[in-house]
């Protein structure tokens, strides 16, 4: 049915597993479209209950956006494509299902991003996360300014988006950016204990309780979002994203002008 990522209906429980492993899961516009029907199936099938987000193979959860699709978009392209995330990453974060992430491995840039819309996040002892987009000459593009922020306040968040550094999962377990570290051969069956938990209490109230919650960062986040967007696309128009995408896929250190 899909050709970027998989699903598994197994009690109650939707799989969503991104699968591209030979690209780290990068998230592709096939993936995106992809994803944003698997969600529409999370909020529609009777039978789903809960979801999970996982990426395939060994080593990524998803490594961010794919940046080969970056050279070609002008600003207004730029816009689009935050905003079909933005789309994307608001409908996981507002779903009254629970839907977690259990994060495998790299989860970068729009790999974090995602793990951020979802409900919680728990995570194997080998993941990363990080939102490196500065090394491109970018900047989030799918929430992540506002999301980092709500998880684990301003001031580690701007080190971490300005430096780009990585935080491995234990820390980011530290930071209140995951819930729960397991072992790599563990972290399905970690995460599918704590959604039949929840699935056992009063589906309204789970629903009730995801919606309070948002609320409580609905305010500042019109604002906030709105600002990422504009912000995003007009890294479209730089030389600098321009020279990190090309340096990044010729596979070299960018040379980055600030023009
Ligand atoms: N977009 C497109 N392709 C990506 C990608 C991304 N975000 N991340 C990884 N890939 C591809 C690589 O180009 C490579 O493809 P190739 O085998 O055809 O050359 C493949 O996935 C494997 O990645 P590679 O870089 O060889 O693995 P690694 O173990 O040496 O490094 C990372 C792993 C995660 C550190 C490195 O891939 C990376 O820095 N990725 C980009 C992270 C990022 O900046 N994300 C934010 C994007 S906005």
């Amino acid at each position: 049915m899909y050709n970027t990522l998989s699903t598994q209906l197994k009690d109650g429980i939707l799989e969503i597993t991104i699968n591209r492993p030979d690209k780290l899961n990068a998230l592709n516009q096939e993936v995106m479209k992809e994803l944003a029907l698997a969600i529409d199936e999370v909020y529609k099938n009777h039978d789903v209950k809960s979801a999970l987000i996982t990426g395939a193979g060994p080593k990524a959860f998803i490594a961010g956006a794919d940046i080969s699709e970056f050279l070609t978009l002008s600003p207004e392209q730029g816009a689009e494509l935050a905003k079909i995330g933005h789309t994307i990453f608001q409908r996981i974060e507002e779903s009254h299902k629970p839907i977690v992430a259990a994060v495998n491995g790299f989860a970068l840039g729009g790999g974090c991003e995602l793990a951020m819309a979802c409900h919680f996040r728990v995570a194997s002892e080998n993941a990363k996360f990080g939102q490196p987009e500065v090394n491109l000459g970018i900047i989030p593009g799918y929430g992540g300014t506002q999301r980092l922020v709500q998880l684990i306040g301003k001031g580690k968040a701007l080190e971490l988006m300005m430096t780009a550094d990585l935080v491995g999962a234990e820390e980011a377990r530290q930071l209140g950016l995951v819930n729960h570290v397991t072992t790599q051969e563990a972290l399905l069956d970690r995460t599918r204990e704590l959604l039949k938990k929840i699935q056992a209490k009063a589906p309204l109230a789970i629903g009730r309780v995801i919606k309070c919650v948002n609320a409580y960062f609905k305010l500042e986040e019109e604002g906030g979002f709105e600002t990422e967007i504009a912000e995003f696309a007009a890294c479209f128009a730089t030389q600098d994203l321009q020279e990190g995408a090309e340096a990044f896929i010729q596979k070299r250190q960018p040379q980055f002008k600030g023009e």
